[in-house]
This record gives C-alpha cells, structure tokens and sequence, in this order.
C-alpha cells in the first residue's frame, strides 16, 4: 500500500471514466444552452454565512459542511450545494432578470461514505431568478426530464409535492407537530430527535416502525392558500400538458429548509432507497432576500451526477465514450521520425499518439492495439530510404500499403474516412 490514498468519500475520476463525466456535463451543458441558460462558475468556497442561509436546522449546515478559517481569518466553508452561492451571486451582481444560469461542478459534505453518497461529489444545475410563473416551474422540470432522455435513461420518477406559502408552511409545521406530539410513544426513537429539530423531516422517515403514524399524519394540501394552490395546479396542468409523467407526494419535503412551494425530485428506480434521489429542486422565494438582496423570486434544481452515472451503470446506458485516438505511430528507427509525424497529424487536426523509448516492433504494435487507432503509420529503416510510410488499417479488412511521406496527411485523412465508413457499414 503506498503511504497515500485519497480521502475517504473522495474518488480519483480516471479516464476513460473522466470522459463520461466530461460528456454527461456537454450534453447538460447543450440542453441548458438551447433553453436559453448561460453558465455560471461561483467559487468553491463562501463566507459560511452564505451557506448557513440554506437552513439552520439541517444537516447540510449542522453536520456536514467543511469550514475553518482562512489565514485571513475569515470563517468560509467549502460550498456543499451551490443554489445559495448563485443567490449571493445575484444579490451581489444585480443581473437583469429572469436571471437563467446554468452550473456543473463539485460540492462537498462530511457524510457517511457509500456508494452513490461521497464527500466531494459532482452536481450539474440550473437556476432562475426572478420570475414567479408556474409555467417556468414546468420548464424547469422538463428540463431535468429531458436531459435523462438524452442520457437514455427509462426508470426515472418524477415526485411532485408544494409545500406552500412560507405561511402555509407554518401552519403545516405547527399542525405536524402537534399531531407527532400527540403520537410521541408510536415514533422511533429516531423520529423523536428529529420532530425536535425539523418536523417537516420526520415525514422522510422510511422506518416501518413509523409508518401508522406517518399514514394518519395531516396533509400539507389542507394547508394552501388560494394563490399556492392555484400555482400548484397550474404546474401540474402544465406538465400533464407535455406529456410529463409525475407523482404527487405530499412526505416530499427535501433536506434544504429554503423550498415554499414547488418542490420536486427525480428517483432512479435501480438504486437503493437511500440514495435514489437522482436529483431535485424547487422554489426557493426568499433565499436571495436572506441573503441581503431584494426580494426575488427563484427556482431550481440540482442532478447528483455520481448518482445519475450509477443509474445509467445499472440501465447499461451512457457508457464511456471510447478514448480512441485516430492515428497510432510506430517508428523503429529511434523516434525522430514518430515526434514528426505525430506533430504534423496533430497540426492537421488529426489526433495522434505514439510509442516511446524505441521499443521493439512488437510492442509498440501492442500500444497501437490498446489506442484504439482505426490506422497505425509505421515507419522503419525502409520506409526511410523509400521516402514513405506504411499506412496499416488496425480494423476491417483492408491491407497496409506504402503512402509517400509527404501525402501523409491526406492520405491518413483519406484512409480515416474509409474506417469510419466500414464501422458504419
Ligand atoms: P440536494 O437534494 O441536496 O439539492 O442535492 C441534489 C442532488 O445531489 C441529490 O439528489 C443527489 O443526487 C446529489 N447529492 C447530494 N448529496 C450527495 C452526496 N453526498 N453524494 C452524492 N450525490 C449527492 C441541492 O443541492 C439543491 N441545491 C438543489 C436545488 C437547486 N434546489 C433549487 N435549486
């Protein structure tokens, strides 16, 4: 064992893993370009007080956030999400609104280590602000729907709930509170501790000890006011609209205290119950104001790409892009010649590797093998006297042939074309 290894909940990404990772960003990066979203990139790293906002009583801020303070002397705290930094962005720079941003990127939270759970894991999102239409919250949605479907990925739910007005809200919280009150002695002693701190969270609980009471529980939908049950109506309109298949869940209630109203969340139906959530979001009215800015109107979501990726694993969709490049060189005659050629066919636009420290024919055809080259240039002490190099189809069924040194680039682009279209065939 060397003396390192990365930090628990912590993964080198290597290729062609990285790859994946990078595409599955590109695609996300396309279907937000296309509905008008531009890229936002915030720092890793805040004033804790940023992220302290997203909710004083949950985990994410009580248990999980890396913070210490800089030599500055600063409290800051590694971002463990980043709707709070895109928020402070907002409040700080005063864009012209709706405000549509788009963002891909790690986030960092002490949890317990698991598959599908990390302590750096990577997000790709989308925010809006400053807009209060319910149509946008479908846009939103179906924005998330689409980028699975371009993933290819079948077995994704959608779960829909509101939690209302903040007013709404309040009232819902009093009213659980008191019935749990009531039923104290039917809850897991889990569910005790957490009725202390968040009673809207003990109707997360998936224990079975909890599940009588939980059915008996009051509805949050008694709670809406006229305006937040006509929003919600109109969201669910818009998405039986589209075609966009959903669930109401009324125990949707998310683990960031900032959500009023449209909440949301996207499970993958391969993965364990307690990392199924693939991704989620909803309306956070208030967060910008809470954050020193005026009083704004936001929506959003976050997909976990560790967890996205898992799925697509287990659907055996989105596999790794093949790391192939297109041209491998051999050179026996000492490596000049590869240093060359590899320099001109990069220069071209054609991308080239190559074998180092003059090792045998034999093995650096091995090299040429594991490239995933459609087309090796060989060149050895003959191809040098005759003034050529001996253009090698790695697939299909065409033979090598001699191609004169100085037509190398068009026949090398030649000869890629007629791969691809025998790959193709
Ligand atoms: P969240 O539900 O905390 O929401 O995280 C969104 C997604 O990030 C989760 O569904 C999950 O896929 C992934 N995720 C979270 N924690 C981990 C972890 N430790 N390891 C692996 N994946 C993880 C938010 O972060 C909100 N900012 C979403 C949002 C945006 N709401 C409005 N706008």
């Amino acid at each position: 064992m060397p003396e390192f290894q990365h930090s628990p909940g912590m993964r080198d990404i290597l290729p062609p893993e990285s790859g994946r990772w990078r595409r599955f960003q590109a695609v996300f990066a396309e279907v937000a370009g296309a509905a008008g979203y531009g890229e936002i990139m915030p720092p890793l790293m805040e004033d804790i007080g940023v992220f302290q906002r997203v909710g004083e009583h949950t985990d994410v801020v009580t248990k999980e956030m890396y913070d210490f303070i800089d030599k500055g002397e600063r409290h800051v705290a590694l971002r463990p999400e980043q709707t709070a930094s895109v928020c402070r962005a907002f409040a700080q720079h005063r864009p012209i609104t709706p405000w549509k941003v788009f963002y891909a990127g790690p986030n960092f939270r002490y949890e317990k280590p698991q598959r599908g759970r990390y302590r750096q894991f990577d997000q790709v999102g989308i925010e809006v602000l400053g807009a209060d239409d319910p149509y946008l919250d479908v846009e939103v949605i179906v924005l998330a729907w689409e980028f699975y479907l371009r993933l290819g990925l079948q077995q994704v739910t959608l779960l829909l709930n509101s939690l209302g007005e903040p007013q709404d809200r309040a009232n819902y919280t009093a009213a659980l509170k008191d019935y749990f009150e009531q039923h104290l002695d039917a809850l897991s002693p889990e569910s005790r501790v957490t009725l202390t701190k968040n009673p809207l969270r003990v109707l997360d609980s998936k224990r079975p000890a909890d599940a009588a009471v939980l059915a008996g529980a009051p509805r949050i939908a008694s709670f809406y006011s006229a305006e937040a049950a006509a929003h919600f109506e109109a969201v669910q309109q818009g998405l039986t609209d589209l075609g966009i298949p959903f669930t109401l869940d009324t125990s949707l209630v998310r683990g960031l205290d900032y959500y009023r109203r449209t909440t949301f969340e996207f499970q993958g139906g391969t993965l364990d119950s307690a990392q199924n959530a693939l991704g989620g979001g909803g309306r956070y009215d208030g967060l910008v104001e809470s954050l020193g800015g005026p009083p704004t109107h936001g929506i959003g979501f976050a997909l976990g790409l560790d967890r996205t990726l898992l799925a697509c694993d287990d659907e055996g969709v989105f596999a790794a892009p093949p790391a192939a490049v297109n041209v491998f060189v051999v050179d026996t005659t000492g490596g000049l010649e590869a240093l060359r050629i590899t320099a001109e066919l990069r220069a071209a636009g054609i991308s080239a590797d190559r074998a180092y420290e003059n090792r045998s024919m034999k093995s650096q055809m091995k090299g040429a093998d594991r490239s995933g080259a459609p087309i090796a240039i060989i060149v050895g002490s003959n191809e040098i006297e005759a003034g050529v190099v001996t253009l090698r189809p790695l697939r299909g069924a065409d033979v090598q042939r001699p191609v004169a040194r100085g037509a190398l680039v068009t026949e090398v682009i030649q000869a890629l074309e007629q791969a691809a279209k025998e790959a193709t065939a």
